[in-house]
């Protein structure tokens, strides 16, 4: 068998880091972490890097924690002269800081793109909040869609119905939502959205006749389900049959599962991009497939 490059897991990807090294034909390193007594982490790779490609994949669902394990991991690789440092951060954090709101605020996401770009030579991410954010890295940035891969889900799991209805909760989601009704082959829309401050936002009711009609709402991320929640509640006060809330990263902070089912949804719908109750999609396959297309692209 050919080992085209290596892959190396970082805590929070375990399960994902081996079923891409399937899905490329690559072997998976082993790694060692481990929490000191004062909070501070360990890591250790347990297996040889020198002079090979490395993925190394470490999604970032505990923020801070993740981020400072990635530095260690790329410290370590870059120190046993691992060839190319290439990180997949499949939920990028600090992402939606990529801009100054107010004066004084930190552009959060410039300031790890920096540090980022210091210590690999790609990012692999799916689905980032905006994709203008590519600007602010001085390595390659490749990004996936898992849009596709929800869409296939729910036409699948209701049977290829001909009654849904796409919504994207805001007009910046709109692609998304796009995207999902071509694989639903339905017409798709946007709701109006307006945030009174970090968890309370308000939803303008929209001229759209969701009337017995399956909803599939579609957002990049679930956080607190504020969002989510509202519009789910709107929709259904329109006589919407069906109420399906998707996203790509499900953060779900606190009770926001709850707050979505007590909002009315019918299913709530996740990948493992951000590992979670309704993690039910895993985008294995687009790692994989961003892998080789950046391994084609660069010649590595
Ligand atoms: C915002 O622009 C994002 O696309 C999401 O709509 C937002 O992050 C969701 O946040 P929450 O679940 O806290 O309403």
């Amino acid at each position: 068998m050919v080992i085209y490059m290596l892959i190396v897991s970082g805590s929070n990807s375990q399960n994902l880091a081996h079923r891409v090294s399937k899905l490329t034909n690559s072997k998976l390193i082993r790694t060692e972490f481990k929490k000191f007594p004062d909070g501070e982490l360990y890591v250790k790779l347990n297996g040889c890097v020198e002079g090979e490609d490395v993925f190394l994949i470490n999604t970032q669902n505990n923020q801070n924690e993740s981020i400072i394990e990635t530095i260690l991991l790329c410290d370590a690789l870059n120190d046993e002269g691992a060839k190319s440092i290439n990180l997949v951060i499949p939920y990028m954090a600090y992402a939606r800081q990529d801009k100054k709101f107010k004066n004084g605020e930190s552009i959060s996401i410039r300031a790890l793109a920096k540090i980022y770009s210091s210590i690999c030579d790609s990012l692999l991410i799916i689905n980032p909040h905006e994709k203008d954010i590519c600007s602010f890295f001085d390595v390659p940035l490749l990004y996936g869609d898992a849009v596709p891969e929800i869409a296939k889900y729910i036409y699948d799991k209701y049977n290829k119905s001909d009654n849904f209805v796409v919504l994207s909760p805001d007009k910046g989601a709109i692609d998304m939502a796009k995207v999902a009704s071509e694989v639903l082959n339905c017409p798709y829309d946007y709701l109006e959205k307006t945030r009174i401050s970090s968890t309370e936002i308000s939803i303008a009711p929209k001229k759209l006749n969701v009337k017995d009609k399956d909803v599939l709402i579609i957002d990049d991320i679930i956080s607190t389900g504020g969002t989510m929640a509202e519009t789910i509640k709107m929709l259904k006060e329109q006589g919407a049959k069906t109420v399906i809330a998707s996203c790509i990263h499900p953060v779900l902070i606190g009770d926001a599962l709850n707050k979505l089912f007590n909002g009315g949804a019918d299913e709530v719908v996740g990948t493992d991009t951000y590992l979670s109750e309704v993690s039910i999609i895993s985008v294995d396959n687009i790692v994989a497939n961003l892998i080789n297309k950046y391994i084609d692209t660069e010649k590595i």
